[in-house]
């Protein structure tokens, strides 16, 4: 780093060390302090277990990073880390708690001082970041010396409330994947740990008092699978026994309890949603009686709005709802209780004569206004245990409490509409990890933007028009918390979870915690590559897939080369290509490729660098632009030649199909440009047409993230004649 990338506030040097989310102050010194085997951590303020188990976990990763031994780890006197805290803070963090620190790294040592402990777990992982491998090259030396830069951070986070959310309901993810989470979560400064314990496919918590609800979700190694559970559920609906159909396991009390005490160590909440009056089919497999429809009623294996809803106007479902959420609210220690309500499709209301008549007592003229009256009793009943109620943002209304919060998922004006109407918001439209969408795309969704909405993502699927965001007084800003990542998994089970979120969360949780003038694209992709790595230290499995069951290591190979070069197609696309529920085995293609391709995209931009070259320099340049389709053009041929036995393979084949033609017709317009600057009009014409036919997905759902570059390329060619 150059000395005078001295840079003040957030401005850097782009060979500037690839902290992320970037601290709000950085001011490079000159000069490095190098990581060796007598570094001791001092702690010079306040001490206790937290504070020493989250600088224990650093010195892990740090050992393993450098194959150094620490030894004692800390010193009285001296130390080569100083670590200074005020005060303990809150032991089960609070929205809105100090998350600040101060980090300044000389050639000697290096000081945190922070407030509180979380606040030094902050500053820790930045520290972690800072540090790199040098290598002497004087020396051609192959074993790395390390060493952080010198520099004088001040941080703290832009928006409190920044958030994952783990769908543990379609695909259930056991406490070892969650837990991995937590610790990935913690290295890129995430504080809020949102689980979605319950929808139409699974019930994955236990509970005491109504050890029927989770019973219908268990399988054979779970708690609901005891001779008592199988009775229950088989008392409680018939029909949810179907033998050979599970949806899976429950996460225990004891479970949980561990969780939330593992969160709080990393300075992370634990939020809990239960998904109400909607995405309940699973409740209603143990309790049909509160559903709006006879049933039957058992545990979904499809996925979808699907119809079933509970019936808001039966005291049946208020007493199980107070008693099972009465249960729930002692469990979870966090202030916010989500209770989902979204996507309720009303058909089931509209048909129940009782539903009807009870809208005409009350007074309630739509599904709208019963569904805001059966917030309110929520709301009452959530305060009754010091909750407050977070709901999707079909829940806002203007009868609904003002201590309720307001998660903004189908686009990013209820959150500015819910801050003019008094309610405290979360942005999830714009980071649907599960849509595929690029880092740079989350990235750009900002739930303060300046001027103009971020890009809707929600919203563009659902057809709705996209709003300028209204302007917010600085009192209405103030209501906006932050975001949520959020994982929804009926694509995705625990082997290829953290292959979805990491590391493309990191866009989000800089977009949360950094401030909002951090927003060069390609800085945040310099950034996150190294962070990508790094986040392997913290155990997340992001980078162990695919697993390419049921293949052999070179066709497994071959199916790896072909994955780097497609991505899964966007939105929810995929389900309208491959019919799919609980029990698709995700072994495919689209489930192998990344949802954001690096060496797709690196080929995209070396295309498109290329293109802008002077005719001149383009022949010198052919070779390293050529390079990737090669290796694309074999492992795709080898792809093509395998067995097909289901129509997913038989599309996967096709895919591979049209990568050697790809890599064929790059190839020919590559050259044909290179060597007199432009492309035969038929064959223009023919690799147009190619390049359209290859745009349409294939039964394999994915596609080719470098065609726009490709498109560019031919068109360019085409004009230069
Ligand atoms: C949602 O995605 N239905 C909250």
């Amino acid at each position: 780093m150059s000395a005078c990338a001295a840079s003040l506030g957030i401005s850097f040097a782009s060979a500037a060390p690839a902290l992320m989310p970037w601290p709000a102050h950085v001011e490079w010194h000159e000069g490095e302090l190098p990581i060796a085997a007598e570094f001791r951590v001092r702690i010079a303020g306040h001490d206790d277990a937290r504070l020493r188990a989250g600088i224990g976990r650093a010195l892990d990763r740090l050992e393993k990073r450098t194959e150094l031994n620490f030894g004692p780890r800390y010193a009285t006197e001296g130390g080569t880390l100083v670590v200074t805290c005020a005060a303990a803070g809150s032991a089960i963090p609070r929205l809105g708690d100090d998350e600040s620190y101060t980090l300044e790294v000389r050639s000697g040592s290096a000081e945190l001082r922070s407030p509180n402990v979380v606040g030094a777990l902050r500053g820790l992982e930045t520290f972690l970041q800072l540090v790199e491998a040098r290598f002497d090259v004087a020396q051609a030396s192959r074993l790395p010396a390390f060493a952080a830069g010198c520099v004088v951070i001040r941080d703290a986070p832009r928006f409190p409330w920044r958030g994952l959310m783990i769908d543990v309901a379609r695909h259930f993810q056991p406490p070892e994947v969650l837990h991995r989470n937590l610790d990935a979560m913690a290295a890129v400064k995430l504080n809020v740990l949102h689980l979605h314990l319950t929808d139409d496919q699974g019930f994955r918590i236990e509970s005491k008092r109504h050890p029927e609800l989770p019973a219908v979700s268990a399988d054979g190694a779970s708690i609901g699978a005891s001779e008592e559970a199988r009775d229950l559920r088989a008392r409680a609906n018939p029909s949810a026994e179907r033998p050979g159909h599970h949806s899976g396991d429950v996460l225990t009390q004891e479970q949980i309890k561990a969780l939330i005490a593992a969160a709080a160590e990393r300075g992370i909440r634990v939020v809990p949603e239960f998904d109400v009056p909607g995405h309940t089919t699973a409740w209603l497999a143990s309790h049909p009686e509160i559903a709006s429809a006879p049933g039957p009623h058992a545990v979904a294996r499809r996925w979808g709005v699907l119809d079933d809803v509970m019936d808001p106007t039966l005291p049946e479902t208020h007493a199980l709802l107070e008693s099972f959420f009465g249960e729930m609210a002692a469990l979870f220690p966090d202030e916010f209780f989500h209770i989902g309500g979204d996507e309720n499709n009303g058909k089931q209301w509209n048909a129940s004569a009782r539903i009807a008549a009870f809208k005409r007592e009350r007074g309630l003229a739509t599904n709208e206004a019963l569904h805001a009256w059966f917030n309110q009793q929520l709301a009452v009943l959530l305060a009754q245990h010091g909750k407050r109620l977070v709901g999707w943002d079909e829940v806002l209304h203007p009868d609904l409490p003002r201590s309720a919060v307001v998660h903004s998922w189908r686009g990013p004006e209820s959150l500015a509409r819910a801050a003019q109407e008094g309610f405290a918001g979360i942005l999830s439209a714009g980071y649907y990890l599960d849509l595929h969408y690029p880092a740079a795309d989350h990235y750009a969704a900002d739930p303060l933007p300046e001027g103009r909405a971020a890009t809707p993502l929600a919203a563009e699927r659902d057809g709705a028009e996209r709003s300028p965001r209204p302007t917010l007084t600085p009192e209405q800003a103030a209501r906006v918390l932050g975001g949520e990542a959020a994982m929804w998994t009926e694509w995705a089970d625990a082997q290829n979870f953290d292959f979805r979120v990491w590391p493309r969360a990191v866009a989000v949780a800089e977009r949360l915690w950094s401030p909002r003038e951090v927003r060069d694209v390609a800085d945040m992709y310099r950034r996150l590559a190294r962070v990508d790595e790094l986040l392997v230290e913290t155990g997340v499995q992001h980078r162990a897939w695919p697993r390419f069951e049921g293949f052999s290591a070179e066709d497994a190979t071959a199916l790896r080369v072909l994955a780097s070069a497609v991505e899964p197609v966007k939105r929810y696309r995929r389900p309208q290509i491959q019919k799919g529920g609980a029990d698709f085995p995700l072994n495919e293609l689209a489930d192998w490729a990344h949802s954001e391709s690096r060496p797709a995209r690196e080929f995209a931009e070396r295309l498109d660098r290329w293109g802008e070259l002077p005719a001149a320099e383009k022949r010198a340049a052919l070779d390293g632009v050529l390079a990737p389709l090669a290796a694309w053009r074999a492992a795709a041929t080898q792809v093509a030649a395998m067995p097909a036995p289901t129509e997913f393979a038989a599309g996967r084949n096709e895919t591979a199909r049209r990568l050697v033609t790809l890599c064929e017709t790059a190839g020919k317009a590559l050259r044909a440009v290179a060597n007199d600057g432009r492309f035969a009009a038929e064959e223009a014409a023919q690799a147009r047409e190619l390049l359209k036919r290859a745009a349409q997905p294939t039964a394999a759902a994915v596609e080719f993230p470098f065609l726009p570059a490709l498109e560019r390329l031919v068109a360019a060619a085409e004009v230069a004649r």
